[in-house]
């Protein structure tokens, strides 16, 4: 259509007040921001890796979407004074009980054909009647918070396909999905919108609180052991440049264990503006892709790397820290420590000149870069979690330092 920009069918009375647009808006905000928050606290203990790359990119992803919400919302006449607020007890408790996920099959199983697909289909009916002029910036940031629903919901397809190939126990997560499907039909579903009893559902496995792992895991059946210690391939090979290149590598695949411990940062401290967990996100996200990076290495040039022992020493040397110690510790003492050093500049140019590795290359120029943010989002958090001035915050930093480096070296010698 040439009139109206383009804007379908521009003569239909929507289905949404702005009044009812920002409480459906509010809905949508709260999951997924509730899903981004249990994504963070189930990380450290799930197991299979390609959920876990994907917990790491969705729980991104729900920080972006809930970001435009967020935008959106006090744009409806809406104080943003409710941004704050939970705005249905039911889905607080339904995300109170996702977190409670005892494995792998559970949580994929609950988020991607449970919680998901029903935010799924409450955006698509929003998209399709709410009205198309009155509305567009919803129009806009629902349309984006779809496509990636859809793609997410495609990709878990095939992970709970293989999952379930691997489950112990035929149907093991059906009663922990169908006390989250009840808990969100009682809700009224995602919208709200859908016929709802008087009967408020009781607490289920929420009656203890979740207590995030002490230890992070790794798949017992497809990985080998976690360990405090770098080992590296199984055969190296006899050149030093290639070998310390293959070093390289899997120190990159390995920053998994970062995205641990940033998501039991961002898990753990409650009470944060809405931009620190939305930076987190980010920065979970950014060292999922740092893992890749090795990943991908490691795999184009035939090096086993699944087997092998996966160091987990981020999260699990720093696990009896607070948050503010923790975040201290990776992004000012290692972050901002790489850029001081020059450290991650070297890496890339030692890539580039002396191995002469193309990809490696290429993505060593990209870790500076995103390294050089994360040292700029410690520089921005660490001193607010901790209270106190950013040189204060370096020379805590410097202890949490020594204390990581010294366990590492007790680690190895025991080895
Ligand atoms: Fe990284
Ligand atoms: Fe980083």
């Amino acid at each position: 259509m040439i009139k109206f920009a383009g804007i379908a069918n521009p003569y239909h009375v929507g289905a949404y007040s702005v009044e009812r647009n920002a409480a459906v808006l509010q809905r949508y905000r709260y999951l997924h921001e509730g899903l981004l928050r249990a994504a963070a606290g189930q990380l450290p203990g799930r197991e299979d890796w390609n959920l876990r790359m994907c917990m790491c990119k969705h729980l991104y992803e729900d920080a972006e979407a809930a970001d435009l919400l967020r935008r959106r919302i006090p744009e409806l006449r809406t104080s943003s004074a409710v941004l704050s607020k939970e705005p249905d007890p039911r889905l607080t408790l339904l995300m109170e009980e996702l977190v409670q996920a005892r494995t792998d099959l559970e949580w994929a199983s609950a988020v991607y054909e449970v919680i998901k697909p029903a935010m799924l289909e409450a955006f698509r009916f929003h998209l399709d009647n709410t009205q198309q002029i009155v509305d567009q910036p919803t129009i806009r940031l629902l349309r984006q918070a779809a496509a990636d629903l859809e793609a997410q919901l495609e990709w878990a397809a095939a992970l709970l396909a293989d999952l379930r190939a691997q489950a112990e126990q035929e149907g093991e997560e059906r009663e922990f999905c169908g006390v989250l499907r009840t808990m969100l039909l009682a809700a009224g579903g995602v919208a709200g919108d859908l016929p709802r009893s008087a009967d408020v559902p009781r607490r289920w496995r929420s009656g203890t609180p979740y207590a995030i792992p002490g230890k992070s895991r790794r798949d017992p059946r497809r990985m080998g052991p976690t360990t405090l210690v770098r080992t590296g391939v199984e055969n190296p090979p006899a050149d030093p440049v290639l070998n310390e290149l293959v070093i390289k590598m899997r120190v990159r695949q390995e920053e998994m264990t970062a995205c641990d411990l940033i998501a039991g940062v961002l898990y753990t401290q409650s009470s944060m503006p809405w931009s620190f967990y939305y930076d987190l996100a980010r920065h979970i996200w950014d060292e999922a892709r740092h893992a890749m990076f090795g990943q991908a290495a490691l795999e184009e040039d035939g090096y086993e790397w699944m087997t092998r022992p996966q160091y987990t020493s981020d999260y699990d040397i720093n696990a009896e820290k607070i948050p503010a110690a923790k975040y201290a510790w990776l992004s000012i003492g290692i972050e901002e420590g790489a850029m001081i050093s020059l450290g991650k500049k070297k890496e890339y140019e030692w890539c580039r000149d002396e191995a002469k590795h193309p990809l490696m290359t290429q993505f060593q120029d990209y870790d500076w870069a995103d390294e050089i943010v994360h040292a700029n989002l410690g520089r921005k958090w660490a001193p607010d979690l901790m209270g106190e001035p950013l040189g204060f915050v370096r020379e805590i930093a410097q202890k949490e330092l020594d204390h990581f480096w010294a366990e590492v070296r007790k680690a190895e010698q025991q080895a």
